[in-house]
């Protein structure tokens, strides 16, 4: 499968660049397929980043007491780049991921790149990489920022020295389901956030928690878990790697911001969508119940885009939606939202940067 011939390349090329004639476009799947070049800044607690600079793409050195490897204090981001029909490259709105970074870093107690060095450094490793971004239609070149302290610290306290750093990979379907809608279940004993914590923000110890249920849920055939708020037990909150939407009839709920889910910039850019196309879209509490009479269900993000959802489960019940395939309202903003991403239609929000 695709996916497994990106885990192969990835394994055996491991920190040195894959080669172009080694990839097919047409299967690519979401694996790291390394490319050429990489981006560093570095900055002390209480400084500022300054002189970041690409560097070849491979391992980096960390000392052992790293706040990041000690502490797990570290974010990360991601986005992507379309090329376009007459060879030009697209991202979708960079500054919001350069904002949500800021937001996470207040959090995470360090400092973050300014708006503009964040995207200043996205578009120099993209055009550093260019040669790697799948040519139209084929897919996207995923870019992964990430700020962590890699200064050595070994009493618990803000690490001494940060570093951000953007990699790239080329990349296609998140799922291995490729376009094809995928089967969720509702965990309902292990939480991803819970309110005060860190669930708002892209910090990675949120990734490393949603681990154990979701090996789980892939070892009984699932494609991944949804969570449920840790309080009451029975509002929706998130996938581990997406934000969630429920259509009834012309009404889409998403569960609302509330500190425990993750922010998506696809969440927020679907919601604008969906309104401009005459959905009336609500964020608020959502019981799990109301996935029992929804007419369709999907995911948001940006490594899934807009993914449908075919079935979920929840305490042993199994509810499906649409027949197979996208369900209409889905399959519609899938299409407004990446026709836009691509730059194949008029972008009136101003949301892509050339
Ligand atoms: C993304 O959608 O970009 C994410 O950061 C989710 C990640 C787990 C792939």
């Amino acid at each position: 499968s695709p996916f497994e011939n990106a885990a192969v390349l990835s394994d055996s090329y491991s920190s040195e660049a894959s080669e172009l004639a080694d990839i097919e476009w047409d299967n690519l799947g979401f694996g790291l397929l390394p490319t050429d070049y990489m981006y560093m800044m570095k900055c002390s607690q209480g400084g500022n980043f300054s002189k970041g600079e690409l560097q070849r793409f491979g391992n980096i050195e960390l000392n052992p007491s790293a706040g990041v490897l000690n502490y797990g204090q570290g974010l990360f981001e991601g986005l992507k780049a379309y090329r376009k029909e007459d060879g030009n490259i697209l991202l979708f709105r960079p500054e919001e991921n350069a904002l949500r970074m800021r937001q996470g870093a207040e959090r995470m107690c360090m400092p973050a790149p300014t708006v503009d060095q964040f995207v200043e450094a996205v578009k120099e490793t993209v055009l550093a990489n260019k040669r790697w971004v799948p040519p139209p239609g084929k897919g996207s070149l995923y870019i992964r920022p990430l700020l962590m302290g890699s200064g050595a610290v070994l009493g618990l306290a803000p690490a001494p020295e940060y570093t951000f750093l953007i990699y790239v990979s080329p990349v296609g379907n998140y799922f291995k389901e490729g376009v094809a809608p995928i089967n969720l279940i509702v965990e309902h004993e292990l939480h991803r956030a819970t309110p005060g914590g860190t669930g708002g923000v892209k910090t990675i110890g949120n990734y490393a928690a949603v681990l154990k249920a979701q090996s789980a849920a892939k070892a009984k055939g699932y494609s991944d878990v949804l969570y449920l708020d840790c309080v009451h037990k029975k509002y929706l909150e998130e996938v581990s790697s997406c934000n969630i939407f429920v259509v009834k009839g012309n009404v889409i709920s998403t569960p609302a911001i509330k500190g425990t889910i993750l922010p998506g910039i696809t969440r927020k850019s679907i919601i604008d969508v969906a309104r401009s196309q005459g959905f009336q879209v609500e964020e608020r509490f959502v019981p799990v119940d109301e996935l029992l009479d929804a007419d369709e269900v999907f995911c948001t993000g940006t490594a899934v885009v807009v993914s449908p959802v075919g079935s979920i489960t929840y305490k042993g019940k199994r509810v499906s939606y649409g027949v197979d395939g996208f369900g209409a309202v889905a399959q519609q903003l899938y299409s407004v939202l990446t026709r836009l991403q691509m730059g194949l239609i008029d972008d009136k929000m101003d949301w892509t940067v050339e």
